[in-house]
């Protein structure tokens, strides 16, 4: 496992730790993410790094999208994206398992390989056993010297600065970013209206705003954590949008807090989990302003029927008396409420370890980028 030396000037400060500093970037992250990359020409987006021409992008049947970790759940985030706005078949598979199964490398299809670090054995190996294959891989990294922005050779950076803790924060939001990006390019090469670019182009303008005032409401989400430190367990639960963003929540409690935590398709819970709903199984729903709302809202409601308790992490305005707690946003674009819902999760699981006593940046057993096998 590597050891993360943080450059000289990346210091804690007044920060209690390097988790809540990189948390209280992410405005500022995002700014810098997006600084250049919109295109309010075309409403579309300017990524110089990945050297494709307009031809090119449209010769691109299929995106797989790869990673570990956090970046394994972004690549989930960025999947639903680019078939929601570019209507390319697109999913994503944790690097990992890629590497070993001797994937079939399809020429029509653009691979991305995402990191933080750039450093991760496993990302690493899958973008080798593309390149020996001949496959088309971009990288989304933020460590600019890496050896997967390296090998890889063109890509998106995220700019989401130094990040130190253990658990992903800001380069998770930041992959959020990026991967909307190619998702309007990639969507504005072939259907995606000049309008529907122009609404995704204002939602990615307006992100930092927003992500700034839902950082803001951080002692409101602190208060509903500490009411569920004690717990043995938890369900994290959405569809869709909703479905990746309640494995990334359930990543984040489970490694800073060692609370269980099991993320669930909200449609899948009445297939088997449904059982293990009792007064002592708290379930937080990702309840995202969409198309799929009234499901989300009688999941809840056959969830309360059970005895379990619900917090419901929304963009929406919920029915009052629906959910035991609500953590209410503000509202982004549809298909940007994966990187605004994920943020109040980040300070769920922070709160929730903290009032557990847990050292937030050197959680048990976990390494920031795993370099060996
Ligand atoms: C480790 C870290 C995770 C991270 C994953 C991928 O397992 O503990 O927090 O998401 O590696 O890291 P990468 O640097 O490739 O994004």
């Amino acid at each position: 496992t590597a050891i993360d030396v943080p450059s000289a000037e990346y210091e804690l400060g007044e920060h209690p730790d390097f988790m809540y500093k990189e948390m209280l970037d992410q405005r500022d992250a995002v700014d810098r993410c997006l600084r250049g990359r919109l295109d309010r020409r075309f409403m579309s987006a300017r990524l110089d790094g990945i050297g494709l021409s307009p031809r090119e992008y449209q010769q691109i049947r299929r995106v797989k999208l790869l990673g570990c970790g956090s970046a394994y759940y972004a690549a989930q985030v960025g999947a639903g994206m680019i078939e929601e706005l570019a209507r390319i078949p697109a999913d994503a598979e944790p690097a990992s398992e890629f590497r070993y199964r001797n994937p079939v490398v399809d020429p029509d299809t653009l691979y991305v390989a995402i990191s933080q670090s750039g450093e991760t054995l496993d990302t690493l190996g899958a973008v080798h056993e593309l390149k020996r294959k001949g496959g088309r891989v971009i990288g989304l990294v933020n460590v600019v010297s890496s050896s997967i922005a390296r090998e890889c050779g063109s890509g998106i950076f995220l700019h989401a600065g130094s990040e130190v803790s253990v658990a992903a924060t800001k380069s998770f939001t930041n992959m959020g970013v990026t991967l909307a990006l190619l998702a309007l390019e990639l969507g504005r090469v072939r259907d995606l209206s000049i309008t529907q670019g122009r609404r995704l182009v204002e939602g990615l303008d307006a992100l930092p705003a927003l992500v700034g005032e839902i950082l803001g409401a951080e002692q409101r989400i602190a208060a509903v954590a500490a009411r569920y430190a004690n717990v043995a367990n938890m369900f994290f639960i959405g569809r869709v949008r909703g479905w990746p963003v309640a494995r990334e929540g359930a990543q984040k409690l489970k490694e800073i807090s060692y609370v269980h935590a099991e993320a669930y398709q909200a449609s899948e819970l009445k297939h088997g989990p449904l059982a293990l709903i009792n007064p002592q199984m708290p379930t937080v729903a990702i309840v995202p302003d969409d198309e799929l709302l009234a499901k989300n809202i009688s999941t809840i409601e056959e969830i309360k029927a059970r005895g379990g308790p619900v917090i419901a992490v929304t963009d929406a305005d919920l029915p009052a008396g629906l959910a035991t707690d609500v953590i209410q946003v503000p509202r982004a674009h549809p298909d940007l409420a994966p990187i605004t819902l994920s943020l109040p999760l980040q300070l769920f699981a922070y709160h929730l370890a903290k009032s557990l006593g847990r050292d937030i940046d050197r959680p048990r057993n976990l390494a920031k980028s795993v370099t060996v096998e």
